[in-house]
């Protein structure tokens, strides 16, 4: 095993309260992208990310999109022949309700019991701020980078980062680069560093559906009019059979089997399914019989409700038959599914289905596509020395349910590999109430990535 050098131990060891100091800094600040009420504090993050990174010697700009900037930054005084290694990370986070069911602040970071809470804490501004710190810890010691970087931070990923793909075909020749390297995923098991070799895709969408021209009254109307909320139930019930296979016609045709050593590498790895029931709190799991739960979450594409919205939930009990419903749905999607042809099957599916009597409308919000990659190359050579040297144990391959739609972005317009080499943990509670970076994995993720570009700096 590599040791972790000695000199950036001591700086990293000497700067440790003022990182933290730093991250508290950036959490406080609300910038929920999905909120125009915010969109000032999400231009003070960018504005943050901005000066940090001017600070310790990056050229930084801070560029326009039609929705939040991207903060590009650079730092390209390498030695000649040094690879140069894109980092993106966003600098946005989810709204944080509901409010109530934060032991503490949202935009208040509290450590406790060496977890720190905060929205944003682990998805992604923690993770993205380890990068920044040890880049910056590189520069004190070294007084240089081992290897180029440019560090491109959006502040719209929790709302399906519409315009970053234009955005790097725009700047494509800026962003000529042998490597994209991003930590925003979770590592397999605490102990345990991981690489990612697949996320999946997204397709989102909003039914709604509507029937008489406003709400009645139940007595009165029910039982001869068609009740909208119930034509909804209808509707969502036909998606899946009792197994959770999902049976909209043509859902599945385009997924391509993961390779057998993939499979084979899941299911080696330590995984007990009964412990993830009880750390869900669910009194039994489901999905289809015949995969073990990482092959439901990493590899089989899925149909899920997000939120439902009809008639009377207040107090008591009102007697009306809703004028309308509405259910926000969203597919998870796995290689080769395509996020427009699942639109194109969803649309017609819920045609089909549609009872008489209400008028039953099908929108896309946003998608991404599936990625998966075959680990090959210096980036994910240097990758695993540089978690081992860190966590003192070499990293897991493993897959991923969430999903990044930037990834494959990266991969088809600037044609170089992604390494996602993330440090939040199972539980977490990101997108939740209490969402929370665990304390040391940020401290090894921060010596981690300046490990990783060491050795990438050695490798030329
Ligand atoms: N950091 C997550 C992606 C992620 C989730 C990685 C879970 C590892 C584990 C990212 O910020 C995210 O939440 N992505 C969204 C997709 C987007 C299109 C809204 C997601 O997966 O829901
Ligand atoms: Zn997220």
């Amino acid at each position: 095993m590599t040791a972790f050098p000695a000199d950036l131990e001591a700086c990293f060891a000497a700067r440790d309260a003022q990182f933290l100091d730093d991250l508290f800094a950036f959490l406080r600040i609300p910038s929920v992208s999905a909120r125009s009420e915010h969109n000032v504090d999400t231009q003070r993050a960018a504005a943050w990310l901005h000066e940090r990174l001017a600070r310790i010697g990056f050229a930084v700009e801070t560029i326009p999109t039609a929705g939040h900037p991207v903060v590009l930054a650079e730092w390209r005084k390498a030695p000649a022949g040094a690879p140069t290694i894109v980092v993106y990370g966003h600098y946005d986070v989810q709204p944080p309700e509901p409010l109530d069911l934060w032991t503490s602040p949202a935009f208040e970071p509290t450590i406790r019991d060496g977890k720190l809470f905060a929205r944003g804490s682990v998805d992604d501004k923690g993770q993205l701020f380890a990068h920044v710190a040890a880049l910056e810890t590189l520069l004190e010691v070294r007084g240089a980078l081992p290897v180029n970087v440019i560090v491109l931070a959006e502040g719209e990923e929790e709302i399906g980062s519409e315009h970053l793909a234009p955005f790097i075909e725009a700047h494509k020749a800026r962003l000529a680069c042998d490597g994209v390297v991003i930590s925003d995923s979770s590592m397999f098991a605490p102990g345990i560093p991981s690489i990612l070799s697949s996320l999946r895709g997204l397709a989102y969408f909003e039914i709604n559906v509507r029937g008489p021209a406003s709400d009645l009254h139940s007595g009165s109307y029910g039982g001869a009019v068609v009740n909208p909320a119930m034509a909804l139930a209808r509707i969502l019930a036909t998606m899946h059979d009792a197994d959770g296979h999902v049976v909209i016609p043509g859902f599945y045709d385009a997924v391509r089997a993961f390779p057998p050593n993939v499979i084979a590498g899941m299911r080696k790895l330590p995984f007990d399914e009964e412990h993830f029931r009880q750390e869900v709190g669910a009194t039994a799991l489901g999905g289809e019989p015949q995969f073990t739960v990482l092959e439901k979450l990493w590899t089989r594409p899925t149909c899920e409700v997000n939120g439902m919205l009809s008639g009377y939930t207040g107090e008591g009990a009102k007697t009306v038959l809703p004028g309308v419903s509405m259910a926000k749905v969203s597919c998870r999607l796995v290689p080769d599914q395509d996020p427009a042809e699942i639109e194109r099957l969803m649309k017609a599916h819920v045609a089909s289905v549609a009872p008489k009597g209400v008028t039953v409308t099908v929108t896309h919000l946003h998608g991404g596509k599936p990625w998966r990659a075959d680990l090959e190359g210096p980036l994910f050579e240097a990758a695993k020395v540089a978690l081992e040297s860190a966590f003192g144990r070499a990293p897991e391959v493993t897959g991923e349910g969430g999903s990044i739609p930037v990834v494959g972005d990266f991969e088809r317009i600037l044609g170089v590999p992604v390494l996602l080499m993330g440090f939040g943990l199972p539980g977490e509670n990101a997108h939740a109430p209490d969402e929370w970076i665990s304390v040391d994995n940020f401290r090894r993720g921060m010596r981690a990535i300046a490990a990783l570009f060491e050795q990438l700096g050695a490798a030329k």
